[in-house]
Parts: structure tokens; sequence; C-alpha cells
């Protein structure tokens, strides 16, 4: 894995490539499939070239930015910002349990098991945030609690930091994998997150920049849900009134993932979401 000792874009984008390097995946795509497909995207290209009268200057732009975002490392932050919600939304059409959202480029698999009431395990300085307890069950499509159920969970602190892609952070910081009861309860106890700005010192944020875009995503927590003969979920969850909720730059919001925390008598938000997980398909 690549050294990271300060929290940039580079930084962060070159430990994202590096867990996904990590792996070698294989698809399976018939040559037939491929051609369909490429062919579509080459005339797709063909089409908005010659609609916009694209220039050489621009051509030789683009070839230098896209050398720039590889050697930045920031392919999957930039595909994931820009494209993951459509393959998210393709792939999930068929199930009819709770509603995916993209992965993003930080999930990290293995995080610590936790008891199914537990806290996220964070620093002291981020123990000053209000807390925030989310709890509820895991359940099937007829809302029967389903046994084995575990929560994968992770989110950024309030500086938009994810431990494992910034160098100051403990290993495990604000992530979990919590085992829920026989009933798939569970009660999660964290700090509310606050909006998150993509890395913005990279290729991508030069991009979003002379674009005139805005690189924010609403606060959110990420979510993977699993469960014996179950179809797993990767979501996220989202707070009523949030900024950036209706203008997500990674598209990546739905109404059903929108979490509406009350205030308890002590002092702490408290929210509730059922996961209901779809069977596994045969
Ligand atoms: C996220 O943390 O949710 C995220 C970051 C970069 C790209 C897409 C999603
Ligand atoms: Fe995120």
């Amino acid at each position: 894995m690549t050294t990271i000792e300060s929290p940039t874009a580079v930084a962060s984008g070159n430990a994202a490539t590096d867990k996904f390097k990590g792996e070698r995946f294989t698809a399976g795509t018939s040559p037939e499939r491929l051609s369909a497909i490429a062919t579509e995207a080459l005339a797709g290209f063909g089409a908005l070239i010659r609609k916009h009268a694209v220039t050489y200057d621009e051509y030789r732009v683009l070839k230098q930015w896209l050398i720039d975002v590889g050697e930045g490392g920031e392919w999957p932050l930039l595909l994931d910002v820009f494209v993951e919600h459509e393959i998210e939304d393709v792939n999930s059409r068929r199930f009819r349990g709770t509603k995916g959202s993209i992965e993003g480029p930080y999930y990290v698999p293995g995080a610590p098991e936790l008891p199914a009431q537990c806290a996220l395990p964070m620093r002291d300085e981020d123990r000053v945030h209000p807390p925030l307890v989310l709890r509820g069950q895991v359940t099937d499509l007829d809302g029967r609690g389903l046994d084995g159920a575990r929560i994968e969970i992770w989110h950024a602190d309030d500086e938009g930091y994810y431990s494992q892609f910034a160098p100051h952070l403990p290993q495990w910081n604000l992530r979990g994998t919590v085992v829920a009861d026989a009933e798939g309860r569970y009660a999660i106890t964290t700090i509310e997150p606050a909006p998150y700005q993509i890395p913005t010192d990279g290729p991508t944020g030069q991009f979003i920049e002379a674009a005139g875009w805005h690189p924010w995503r609403p606060a959110h927590l990420h979510l993977r849900v699993t469960a014996p003969g179950r179809q797993p979920i990767v979501t996220q969850l989202y707070f009523a009134g949030g900024d950036w909720l209706d203008d997500d730059v990674a598209t990546a919001t739905k109404p059903e993932l929108v979490l509406d925390p009350q205030v308890d008598d002590a002092g702490r938000k408290v929210a509730t979401y059922d996961f209901a997980l779809d069977p596994l398909a045969d």
C-alpha cells in the first residue's frame, strides 16, 4: 500500500487505487456484448464531439487530464462520483427490499466486530460532536427479523476524512462490523456526520472547478448489510433537511434513505431504520 503522509486528494486517491488493484476482477463479458457496448460508447463520443465541435486543443487537454487522473490514483474517485450511481441503479432494479446506493471508494472489508448495541471506535476529538444513535432491525421482505445479520458501517469524520485514507486517523476510526441480535436488532452509537467534500486538490477537483460545479455530498453513513440466505445490500443513509441532499455531486441520494433523527431525553439524536433484505437469487 502507498505510504500516505498527509490527508490530500492524491494520498487518498492512491490509497483507494491501491486497495482496488489488490484484487483482479473478471466479468465474463462475451465478445459480442463487449463489442456492442464499446461500439455505442464510441458512437456516443463521436456524436458529442461533432455536436460541440471539440477542438484539437481541447482534445490535448483531455488526454493530459486523463493521464493526470491515472497518475493521481483518482480513477476510483472519479468513476464512483460520476458513474457508479447508474451502475447501482441498473443492478438494483430487480430487488424489492431496502434501496441501495453507491459504495464509493472508501469501503474496507474486515472492520472489527462489535455487539448489537455498540459505539463505533472514535477519537476524543470526534466525541465533541453530537452523539447519533442509529437503531433498527434487519428483516426479510415480510418484516420478520433475521438471525445472523451483520451491518458494516463506515463514515467520514467532521473534516471529511475516512480512516485508512488519511494518515492521521486510527485504522478503524468510525468503522465497524455490527453483529445484530438473533432478531436482527441493532443500536449503533456514533457521531453525526457532516456534509462531505470529495477531495478537491487533484484532477477530479480541478475538473469540477473548471466546469463550475461543486464538490459536495450531503452528510451520510455508508452501510453494507448481510444475512444468511439474503441478498447483501450496500447503501447510504442521509439526514432530513441536510445541505446538498437535493444536489449531491455523486447523484446517490434516494428519498427512501433519508433519516429524521429525534432528540431523546439524554440529548442524543436517535434515528430508527429497518433494513429489508431480498432472498438470494437462485
Ligand atoms: C463517498 O464517500 O461517499 C464518495 C466519495 C467519493 C466518490 C463517491 C462517493
Ligand atoms: Fe462517503
